[in-house]
């Protein structure tokens, strides 16, 4: 299959279309390079993508999703099957400072390639949107079932608006969406600005880590492969109508449209505390902490119900935090010489 895969510089987004090359897709990934962290860190994923054995199946365009006349004859010249979308402004506490860029590539940006589906025919759309959707939440595990209208930062509410964009278009046009909320990922590859990627500098260069919410968060952790195993699933499973959906008891998670959205997480929350200690383990060194309030934005607590997509695809998360930090640290002791 031809699969346009967004934000193929990132962290996910890299993943899976080596993922995809692997098994012998075509993927045209995009992505604008920003700087939100170390571009030097995207361009080694790209490069990492493009030394595999079979890089011929890989095409990469630098551009941003919010550009909309080049989306618009990216779609027209690829006539893409299937679209992974990933490309967006990440970062929860960053949307307290930037919020201009959440709106700019998490909204025109989806708009866009809602657009390029709808004129296109792709036959399936899936889409990134994130645990923070559940917000000020605390029925534990979150389960799709849940309502979610209560989003804690604009970073929440950009992901919540891209599941409800994508269920007016699954109504409207027929387009098979599945939406994916993340629950924290972590591992090789991973991302600058957060927790497991800082605290693993910091740690190593003698400096104190913050660490907030004076530790008591509790994250349902995700290694990057078992978030991959979901998407690709997910990507394979293309989203179809529930013939059972009734209007008068809306089920969120379905529709009568061919529309989804799944959790994918390790449905194994750990406390920040027990992570911290996993990663000084890994480390061989003790970190030097300073214990904050919680941040604003932030959730307390984040533990996924993955039923519905162990139930719809097989999904089964592997991989447990000391596997997992353990293959982080391998990684970045190996990627900056340490
Ligand atoms: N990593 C997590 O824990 C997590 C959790 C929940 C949701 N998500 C979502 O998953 C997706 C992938 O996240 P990630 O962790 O790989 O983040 P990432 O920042 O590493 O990857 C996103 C990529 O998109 C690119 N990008 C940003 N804005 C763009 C634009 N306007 N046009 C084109 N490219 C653009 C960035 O340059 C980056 O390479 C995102 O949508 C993110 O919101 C991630």
């Amino acid at each position: 299959m031809k699969i346009l895969v967004t934000g193929a510089a990132g962290f996910i987004g890299a993943a899976v279309s080596q993922y995809l090359i692997n098994r012998g897709d075509h993927v045209v990934g995009i992505d604008n390079i920003n700087d939100y962290y170390d571009v030097n860190l995207k361009h080694a994923r790209l490069a990492h993508i493009n030394t595999s054995d079979a890089a011929s199946h890989f095409t990469f365009i630098e551009m941003g999703v919010e550009e909309r006349d080049k989306m618009t004859a990216l779609f027209e010249e690829h006539k893409f099957d299937r679209v992974v979308h990933l490309a967006a402004q990440a970062g929860v506490r960053y949307s307290l400072e930037n919020p201009n860029a959440y709106v700019d590539s998490n909204i025109v940006g989806f708009v866009n390639i809602l657009e390029g589906c709808r004129h296109n025919s792709v036959g399936h759309l899936v889409y990134a949107s994130s645990s923070s959707v559940y917000g000020a939440n605390e029925t534990m595990p979150f389960s799709e079932q849940h309502n979610v209208d209560h989003q804690v930062s604009l970073y929440a509410a950009s992901k919540k608006a891209n599941e409800l964009m994508a269920h007016t278009y699954s109504h409207l046009y027929n387009l098979p969406t599945t939406g994916l909320r993340f629950f924290t990922v972590y591992g090789p590859w991973g991302r600058p600005d957060m927790a497991l990627f800082k605290f693993t500098k910091k740690i190593l260069e003698g400096d104190t880590i913050q660490v907030y919410n004076f530790g008591n968060h509790r994250r349902d952790f995700t290694y990057i492969d078992d978030i991959v195993e979901g998407v690709i699933k997910s990507l394979d499973n293309v989203a179809s109508p529930n013939e059972q959906w009734d209007g008068k008891q809306p089920d969120p998670s379905t529709s009568k449209a061919p529309y989804k959205v799944y959790n994918i997480g390790a449905q194994t929350p750990v406390h920040l505390l027990r992570f911290i200690e996993t990663l000084e383990e890994a480390l061989g060194v003790e970190a030097k902490k300073e214990l904050l309030p919680m941040q604003p934005g932030d959730v307390p607590d984040t533990y996924a119900d993955v039923s519905s997509l162990v139930a719809d695809t097989g999904y089964q998360p592997k991989t447990n935090i000391d596997k997992g930090v353990k293959a982080f640290v391998d990684w970045y002791r190996d990627f900056y010489n340490i």
